[in-house]
């Protein structure tokens, strides 16, 4: 791999004690270029724009996928990147779908690893604070024809961030709006997905809420996701998230609590589809516990308030609930205070 390294950090510009989520970046990234069928050898260079010309694929035809994760700074000085196979095989599930050449997963593996190498510097030391990976690829070539793009950049830029305080999360049950269909793109992570659920992120923050939860695009009757996170709900001392499908993403964050909670047990778990009406009765009836949003970002988002058809549900968000207590579970295995049975954390 080329190494090109910056003749002057920035690093002396970042305030570690006041980050904003996805503001500054660090001095280096990765790139790759594709074209006549193949993947350049991939580039470390130091982080700055790229130029385009007006008639770049991407801009007009929305071939673009992108990955979320992060990097951690741990107990014993190293630093640790994850689960971070599992975002290059979804970034791959990403791209089969979107009509994108997928990125060669060894060769992702060795990117990230030697980026957040090089920036090392970089990840946060500070509790809750972390490095935060973006990799992404999208269409490069210059033509306004309605076709597939034939070159394509794949690039990885990192962020090191502190907490996401989200502050009370209120959501909206969205019964107008859908982020997804059956045999759409719902479960890829292309930038249309959230490009295109800003506007209704909007109507619902005018009614005072701060995000919405996605119901199913045909009867608007199952609840989906939350936000830009997969959901969660405790009922009855049961954690309940919807099953994946085309309509949902499969979250890393979702995936890494279900293993966690089926492993320790210490609550019951059930991974099926989830009616609207389900959650307003339980809410009614005091038997939501509580809600959440699960993922890369935010880790855990506590929901303290469900508004549905005008009438707004308060949800206890308790320090030693089940959300705070998986969060807990999650972070020390992250900071390497817990075993990592799994071997999720790739260190150096
Ligand atoms: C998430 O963590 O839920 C995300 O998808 C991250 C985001 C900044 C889009």
């Amino acid at each position: 791999m080329k190494i090109t390294k910056t003749s002057q950090s920035r690093i002396k510009d970042v305030d570690f004690n006041n980050l904003v989520f996805g503001t500054q970046f660090s001095d280096h990234m990765l790139v790759a270029e594709y074209s006549d069928g193949a993947w350049s050898e991939p580039e470390i260079k130091p982080y700055g724009p790229f130029s385009f010309t007006p008639a770049m694929h991407t801009l007009h035809y929305g071939q673009a996928i992108f990955e979320g994760q992060k990097a951690y700074y741990m107990e014993n000085g190293e630093i640790g990147i994850f689960r971070p196979e599992a975002n290059a095989k979804r970034l791959n599930h990403s791209a089969r779908r979107m009509f994108m050449p997928e990125f060669p997963e060894d060769l992702f593996m060795e990117g990230i690893k030697a980026l957040v190498d090089i920036d090392r510097e970089w990840v946060p030391k500070a509790p809750n604070h972390s490095l935060y990976l973006r990799p992404f690829m999208f269409g490069s070539s210059e033509f306004v024809a309605a076709r597939p793009s034939e070159k394509y950049i794949f690039c990885i830029i990192t962020s090191p961030v502190g907490p996401y305080y989200a502050g009370d999360v209120k959501v909206k049950i969205e019964e107008t709006y859908t982020r997804s269909a059956a045999g759409g793109v719902g479960s890829t992570k292309c930038a249309g997905n959230y490009g295109g659920a800003f506007y209704a992120t909007d109507q619902a923050r005018k009614e005072g809420y701060t995000q919405v939860i996605w119901t199913d695009h045909k009867n608007h009757e199952l609840v989906e996701e939350s936000g830009t996170m997969n959901v969660a709900f405790i009922i009855d001392d049961t954690f309940i998230t919807p099953p994946l499908s085309d309509r949902i993403l499969g979250g890393i964050t979702r995936d890494s609590i279900l293993t966690l909670l089926r492993d320790r047990g210490f609550v019951k778990v059930e991974e099926r589809p989830i009616k609207v009406e389900e959650v307003v009765a339980a809410a009614k009836e005091g038997r939501l516990q509580e809600a959440f949003g699960m993922g890369t970002a935010a880790v855990i988002s506590p929901i303290s308030t469900i508004g549905f058809r005008g009438t707004d549900f308060s949800i206890s968000t308790p320090e030693d609930g089940y959300a705070m207590r998986i969060k807990k579970e999650l972070t020390e295995l992250r900071s390497g205070l817990a075993e990592d049975p799994y071997g999720w954390m790739v260190k150096f």
